[in-house]
């Protein structure tokens, strides 16, 4: 008998986790986007004639895009449902991986990318909130952060298919190189349309449109027969509380909930990790290494950030989110120290620099990296949870934007030292925040998270009650 639970906990285990992996490679479209440019870049410097801003703004202006998409995720998601709205990003990611590749001018290929943007801007959104709606609580925490080993894992593997593009003669890297390392983006971004045929909606959002039924099958299943029933029982108590309005976000009990998204949001950025992601090379140029070398030191940062972002799917949901947080917060914000005095020094030890780059980039990849994003989407109630998690995730990529478009301007303006010093403040800034505001999600459901934020500032309202 009790074999006979253990088989049918682990079969729906396997499901939940198949489902998972699923809407994760939409994660490894946002890795390919984001690392892909990186080798593309000198190339078309050359061949369009390029100068710094338009150089920078090549780089930066997929961020824009995200920013709209994710802007847009919220709401329609909320209204025609998680699994479309994922179908469409890949569709529109595709679009703009073959606009990109096949541009002959600038305004196009800043448009393409603008284009793939959106897809990612939406994917970033909606793959951590589906996978939370739909997992059991005790694995959520690992099961989300699927999401961000695929982007990893996007990251470091489009750098090895760069390389292997880009052997050609140099005329031909020159016209033609970049081309199919932008376009071959619809590879994966057609694979992910495909497959996310095989998953089923997510039963919070059905069981909000009204539609139990289906929801009750889905929980059945994820979760089997009788979890199903308590389950869909929860989720309805909790929607039957909330008002559907964004309003509701402003009230004290969830503006919380609203400041704990946001200010994690642009924390995970302005602790400085896409200095280090998109311009790692310049920063290693800086300490005087060869080209090889910055090549070398690239590979490597891409190989700790996946060891230990793995390091942190198991920890997860054993340690905690909060837990994960600081600890990262605080070798952060020392590494970051050690590499601002190490170029403020007469003779800067690129062996040092190297070392504690390296540090805080496996600190992120324990704690700020998955942590933020499975974060965001646990936090909000259920009828609003798509919009509300838009707006931490807009938060996030404009400061994504800030970060990346100001780095290089810092960088040759007050120089590293400075720069990695304010990023190490607001490592400070990180761990004060945490410690006192970010609630622990371990363990918890989604709709115990919901009334946890009633009951801590008391705002259990009237209207809000159950009658
Ligand atoms: C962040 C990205 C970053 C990546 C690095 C993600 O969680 O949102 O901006 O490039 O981690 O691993």
């Amino acid at each position: 008998m009790e074999q006979q639970s253990l088989n049918r906990d682990q079969i729906h285990m396997g499901f939940v986790t198949l489902v998972s992996v699923v809407a994760a490679v939409g994660g490894l479209l946002f890795g390919y986007d984001t690392s892909v440019i990186s080798g593309a870049i000198g190339f078309m410097q050359t061949l369009f004639h390029l100068n710094d801003f338009m150089k920078g703004w090549a780089v930066s202006c997929l961020t824009v895009g995200a920013v709209i998409g994710a802007a847009f995720a919220g709401f329609l998601s909320d209204r025609f449902g998680r699994k479309k709205m994922l179908v469409v990003a890949g569709l529109i990611f595709s679009i703009g991986s073959i606009g990109s590749g096949l541009a002959n001018e600038m305004t196009v290929f800043v448009t393409a990318r603008i284009i793939g943007g959106i897809g990612i801007g939406v994917t970033s959104t909606l793959v951590p909130l589906y996978i939370a709606e739909i997992s059991p609580a005790k694995f959520r925490g690992r099961l989300v952060s699927l999401n961000q080993l695929a982007v990893v894992i996007g990251i470091s593997a489009i750098y090895f298919v760069n390389r292997a593009i880009a052997s050609g003669p140099p005329e031909w890297d020159i016209t033609t190189s970049w081309r199919w390392m932008l376009g071959l983006g619809i590879i994966p971004g057609v694979l992910f349309m495909i497959l996310l045929f095989t998953v089923p909606e997510s039963p919070r959002w059905l069981q909000k449109q009204g539609d139990s039924s289906r929801a009750l099958r889905v929980l059945e299943r994820l979760n089997g027969p009788t979890e199903a029933k308590a389950q869909l029982e929860e989720i309805n108590e909790s929607i039957k509380r909330e008002t559907g309005s964004l309003a509701a976000l402003f009230r004290p009990g969830f503006r919380i909930a609203l400041v704990v998204g946001v200010v994690l949001g642009i924390l995970q950025q302005v602790t400085g990790i896409n200095a280090i992601m998109y311009y790692a090379p310049s920063i290693f140029q800086n300490t005087g290494a060869g080209t090889n070398a910055q090549l070398t030191e690239t590979v490597i940062i891409g190989l700790v950030n996946l060891v230990f972002t793995i390091i942190s799917l198991w920890l997860i949901d054993r340690v905690g989110r909060k837990v994960l947080l600081l600890i990262g917060a605080a070798v952060m914000a020392i590494s970051l120290f050690i590499v601002g005095f190490e170029f403020n020094s007469a003779s800067p030890s690129s062996m040092l620099i190297l070392t504690f780059i390296l540090v805080f980039v496996a600190a992120f990849a324990i704690s700020f990296g998955p942590v933020v994003w499975l974060v965001i989407s646990e936090i909000f109630p259920t009828r609003i949870r798509g919009r509300a998690t838009a707006i931490a995730s807009v938060a996030l990529w404009a400061a994504d934007y800030l970060v990346s478009q100001s780095f290089p301007v810092l960088l040759s303006g007050v120089g590293p030292a400075k720069t990695f010093w304010m990023f190490g403040v607001m490592s400070i800034l990180a761990f004060v925040f945490t410690i006192s505001v970010v609630p622990e999600t371990k363990g918890r459901s989604l709709e115990e998270i919901e009334r946890g934020w009633g009951r801590k500032t008391r705002i259990n309202h009237p209207e809000h009650r159950p009658k």
